[in-house]
């Protein structure tokens, strides 16, 4: 076969913008302010994204009143203020769809948005990265801001480009690298999540700290109290940290061919027990730390982490309220037989996005801070899977 080839370079792609921002606001901040001070019919056109849970919180009420008399809960509402939209969509890991994305794209269309208009989701993990995939596939790319108002999404979703969607019941299956232009974080938002949010956002604290902070987790150890109770400055500088360490890792990877890879720590596993609970089940973070405990028990298994290292990660993490066991309570009914259970987790795992061939990839730990990259034999999968 005979052929001639011709070669087209481009300059380095910058997808979305070639800076973030990234604003931490004191708990007094009064976040419509920050919106509407300077806000004029001349600036672009925004598109808010938010869900109907963002939309109930104390904090949203005088944001929402730019849009409305009255601050009620609506549904699939769009509001218009000016040349300011407001979409306000289902809540939730099972509304993550494309169908959810289409429907923010068409409203952006009938809102007649164009390239400079700015998306802002405001929101946890599913809004923010719901939100930043229509503003990268809105005529080929238009700009993007977020406001996460989870834990999670402040110390982590929020951060670092990866935008889009679940597909086929497989999470983020659909998705482009499309980094926010500012990301602004009101810790206040916290205030009004349910404990068992808080606790799924206090799950990518301690990967962070297991993966870049010794430290922190020393401080989780020992001040669970503290956490729990939310204390605010307190919880304030562990959002920094968190958010302040994601950014200097993405900032060398962003589209993840190396080092981004280690921020995937516990979420293989995690991501399978997603899945097999049927999404939306089982909480993102829980089940992250529960993919922690698996993914240091392979660890060990495999002899790259001392058995003291392990106990002490599987030793916080119960202590924090997590589940350790290698059968996960949510598949508990769903699987009787062990076997099964542990060969359709890792099934589900071999679809994983992060896997170049058939084997399975891992991010696991030698000890706290020291981390690699391993592709592992199916049995001990299975094993770290069958017995605790
Ligand atoms: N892009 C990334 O790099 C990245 C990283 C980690 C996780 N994620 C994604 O993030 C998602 C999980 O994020 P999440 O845990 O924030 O989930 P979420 O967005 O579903 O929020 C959890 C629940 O809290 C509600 N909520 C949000 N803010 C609130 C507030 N201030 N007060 C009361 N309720 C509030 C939401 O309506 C929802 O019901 C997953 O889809 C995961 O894949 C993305």
């Amino acid at each position: 076969m005979q052929f001639k080839e011709q070669s087209i370079t481009y300059p380095p792609v910058h997808p979305g913008t070639d800076r973030t921002f990234i604003r931490y606001y004191d708990r007094n901040t009064d976040f419509s302010y920050v919106f509407f001070k300077d806000h004029s019919e001349q600036t672009p056109a925004r598109i808010f994204v938010t869900d109907s849970n963002v939309a109930q919180t104390s904090l949203f009420q005088s944001f929402y009143h730019h849009f409305s008399s009255e601050a009620v809960l609506l549904k699939h509402t769009v509001e218009k203020s000016g040349n300011d939209t407001l979409i306000i969509v289902d809540p939730g890991e099972s509304h993550k769809t494309i169908e959810t994305v289409l429907s923010i794209i068409s409203t952006a269309l009938n809102c007649n948005a164009q390239r400079n208009t700015v998306f802002i989701g405001i929101g946890g993990g599913v809004i923010c990265d719901m939100t930043a995939f229509a503003a990268s596939i809105f005529k080929r790319g238009s700009r993007v801001e977020l406001v996460p108002t989870t834990l999670l999404s402040m110390v982590d979703a929020a951060i670092g480009g990866k935008t889009g969607c679940d597909f086929d019941n497989y999470k983020n299956m659909i998705g482009t690298f499309f980094p926010a232009q500012k990301i602004h974080i009101f810790p206040a938002f916290i205030k009004s999540l349910s404990s068992e949010q808080f606790r799924s956002g206090l799950a990518e604290v301690v990967k962070t700290a297991l993966l870049y902070n010794s430290d922190l987790f020393t401080i989780l150890e020992q001040n669970r109290d503290r956490v729990f109770k939310q204390e605010e400055s307190f919880i304030d500088n562990i959002i920094e940290t968190c958010a302040s360490a994601k950014s200097r890792i993405v900032e060398q990877d962003l589209t993840e061919n190396n080092i981004r890879m280690q921020l995937n720590f516990g979420h293989t596993f995690g991501h399978a027990l997603e899945t097999c609970a049927g999404l939306g089940t089982v909480s993102h973070g829980d089940a992250v730390a529960w993919g922690i405990g698996r993914a240091l028990a392979l660890s060990k298994r495999l002899g790259l982490c001392p058995g003291e290292y392990e106990q002490r990660v599987v030793k916080m993490l119960s202590e924090y309220g997590w589940e350790i066991a290698s059968v996960h309570s949510a598949l508990k009914q769903q699987f009787t037989n062990t076997a099964t259970y542990a060969q359709t987790l890792c099934e589900v795992m071999k679809k994983d996005k992060k896997n170049n061939s058939n084997r399975i990839r891992f991010i696991l730990q030698k000890n706290i801070t020291d981390t690699v990259i391993a592709e592992v034999e199916e049995s001990d999968i299975l094993a770290v899977l069958s017995h605790d």
